[in-house]
C-alpha cells in the first residue's frame, strides 16, 4: 500500500492549521511532524504542542518523527498529543528494543529511523517488534535538501530483510523525495514517502500530491 505523507516543516505556521487541512484534502495519508531538539540534530523545531494541536484539525494518523536524544523520556508525552506512529532513530537510542516496546504499550505503533550512513543490519534484531523502517534519504536536520543516492541499495536490503521473516513492515523514505526520486525510491522497495518542500513549498499542494501519486503509480 502506497501512502504519501507531507512532511510540515516547510509549511507555513502562522496558518498551520489550513496547512494541514489543505493537504488532508488533497489526499495525503498521513501527517508528517518532525520533532528535532538541537542535540540531536542541529536545528530546533516542534514538540507536543504542535501534535496535539495538529491533531484537532485532521483525522489523518500522525507520524511523528523523533530528531531527539533521550527519546524514550518522551514517547508518553508525544502518545498523549495524538501521534499514531512514533519513530524513533537507532542511533539515538541505546535501548531501543525497550523503548520499541514501550511505544507498543502505548497502543501506538512504532517505528525505527536509520541515518545515511547507518546499516541496515542495525534492525535486523529488532523488525518483529515495529510496524515501519524509516530510512532518511538526507542527514536529518533540515527541509530542502538533496536526496542521498547511496542509500538507495539500502532500501532493498531493509526490504530482503522484511521478506526474509515474512513481516508485513512499512519502509518509508524521508529527505529530498520529489516526483523523480519517489518512483526509483518506490522502485528499490520503498511504500510510504515524506515529502516536505516538494508539497509545501509548491503554491498548488493539490497538484504537487498528484504529481507524487502518479510518479509512483498510486
Ligand atoms: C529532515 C526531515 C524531513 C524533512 C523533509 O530532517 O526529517 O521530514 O521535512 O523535507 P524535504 O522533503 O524538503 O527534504
Ligand atoms: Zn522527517
Amino acid at each position: 500500500m502506497m501512502k504519501i505523507a507531507p512532511s510540515i516543516l516547510s509549511a507555513d505556521f502562522t496558518k498551520l492549521g489550513e496547512e494541514v487541512k489543505e493537504v488532508e484534502a488533497a489526499g495525503a495519508d498521513y501527517i508528517h511532524i518532525d520533532v528535532m531538539d538541537g542535540h540531536f540534530v542541529p536545528n530546533i523545531t516542534m514538540g507536543p504542542l504542535v501534535v496535539s494541536a495538529v491533531k484537532k484539525v485532521t483525522k489523518l494518523p500522525l507520524d511523528v518523527h523523533l530528531m531527539i536524544e533521550h527519546p524514550e523520556q518522551y514517547i508518553h508525552e508525544f502518545a498523549q498529543a495524538g501521534a499514531d506512529i512514533i519513530t524513533v532513530h537507532v542511533e539515538a537510542d541505546r535501548h531501543i528494543h525497550r523503548t520499541l516496546q514501550e511505544i507498543k504499550k502505548l497502543g501506538v505503533k512504532s517505528g525505527v529511523v536509520l541515518n545515511p550512513a547507518t546499516p541496515a543490519t542495525m534492525i535486523e534484531n529488532i523488525l518483529e517488534e515495529i510496524d515501519m523502517v524509516l530510512l532518511m534519504t538526507v542527514n536529518p536536520g533540515f527541509g530542502g535538501q538533496t536526496f542521498i543516492n547511496a542509500v538507495l541499495p539500502k532500501i532493498g536490503e531493509v526490504q530482503r530483510m522484511i521478506q526474509a521473516k515474512n513481516l508485513d513492515v512499512d519502509i518509508e523514505v524521508d529527505g529530498g523525495i520529489d516526483t523523480q526520486t519517489a518512483k526509483i525510491c518506490k522502485e528499490a522497495g520503498a511504500n510510504v514517502f515524506v515529502a516536505g518542500s516538494a508539497i509545501f513549498g509548491r503554491a498548488d499542494r493539490n497538484l504537487a500530491i498528484q504529481e507524487i501519486r502518479s510518479s509512483i503509480g498510486y
